[in-house]
């Protein structure tokens, strides 16, 4: 079948996802995949379910590829921004999406707990951008990164310190990399998706009362499903948000705004 990444907003474009083959990433890949870019679905461990969706896209006429790439190591997002380039000749996007969390107290978390976290979350976001930006640069300026970040990047979540942290990094980093970056014609937005239903909530999810408590908490009634958010991404990531710079897109049903807290 003929590709068909000819038609649509994000048509002619390379997007990357990092930890795309699973819950809001999965859907950010659709979402752009769907708007007509060629995307490059980053993931580690096993890569069943991210050659599942390379096989789904192709099937469908899009352009997919699949690189095993730990966004806490520099070089790996290095390597991870090659293959993107040598496969579709260039890249427009970088979405950092890849995200853990070890829902520990301060007083609880260890060393390890830090590092994984900021390893992955705020480290993995910054290099990522860097190896992204270097490309935009030497292609000549434009391109966007999207920052994955959270409500949490203001809010504080008691039992999830070292995740708060990191995503208050996240927020930082969106506003100065979107400063220094103006000048070569680089966007860079965060996203803060309130609460979702993908795998990172399994022990929420796990606990109908807790459940109950969050939708009540949600002004729209329920919580997100990955494709809400991935819409999102794919407007950000096109020419119709092209005056959108450092700054968050709160996406949270109204979660934060609500007074009925959690
Ligand atoms: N689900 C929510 O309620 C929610 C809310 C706000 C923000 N977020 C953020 O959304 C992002 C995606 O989370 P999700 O909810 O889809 O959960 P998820 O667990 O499905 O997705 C996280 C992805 O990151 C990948 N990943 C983990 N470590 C990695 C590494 N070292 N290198 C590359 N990939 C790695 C995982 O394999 C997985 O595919 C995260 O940044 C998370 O903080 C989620």
């Amino acid at each position: 079948m003929a590709a068909k990444e000819t038609e649509g907003p994000l048509a002619g474009r390379t997007v990357i996802v990092t930890g795309g083959a699973t819950g809001i990433g999965a859907a950010i890949v659709t979402a752009v995949a769907d708007a007509g870019a060629a995307v490059v679905i980053d993931y580690v461990g096993s890569s069943t379910a991210a050659d599942a969706a390379v096989a789904t896209l192709t099937a469908a006429g899009r352009r997919a590829l699949a690189v095993q790439a730990d966004v806490s190591r520099p070089d790996d997002l290095t390597r991870l921004v090659a293959a993107a380039v040598a496969e579709f000749g260039r890249l427009d996007v970088m979405v950092n999406n890849a995200g853990i969390e070890t829902r520990h107290t301060l007083l609880e978390t260890t060393e390890k707990d830090y590092d994984a976290v900021l390893g992955v979350n705020l480290k993995g976001a910054f290099f990522g951008m860097q190896a992204a930006a270097r490309q935009f640069v030497a292609q000549g300026g434009g391109g966007v990164v999207v920052n994955i970040s959270s409500v949490h990047e203001d809010w504080p979540m008691p039992g999830n310190t070292a995740y708060c942290v990191s995503k208050g990094g996240m927020r930082m980093l969106t506003r100065t990399a979107g400063v220094e970056l103006g000048a070569h014609g680089i966007r860079v937005v965060g996203v803060a998706p309130g609460a979702v239903d993908t795998p990172i909530n399994a022990s929420t999810e796990a606990d109908p009362a807790k459940m109950r408590a969050l939708d009540a908490a949600i002004p729209l009634g329920h919580v997100a499903e990955p494709g809400e958010i991935g819409a999102v991404v794919a407007f950000l990531a096109s020419d119709a948000a092209r005056y959108v710079t450092a700054t968050t897109v709160v996406v949270d049903g109204g979660l934060m705004q609500s007074s009925l807290g959690l």
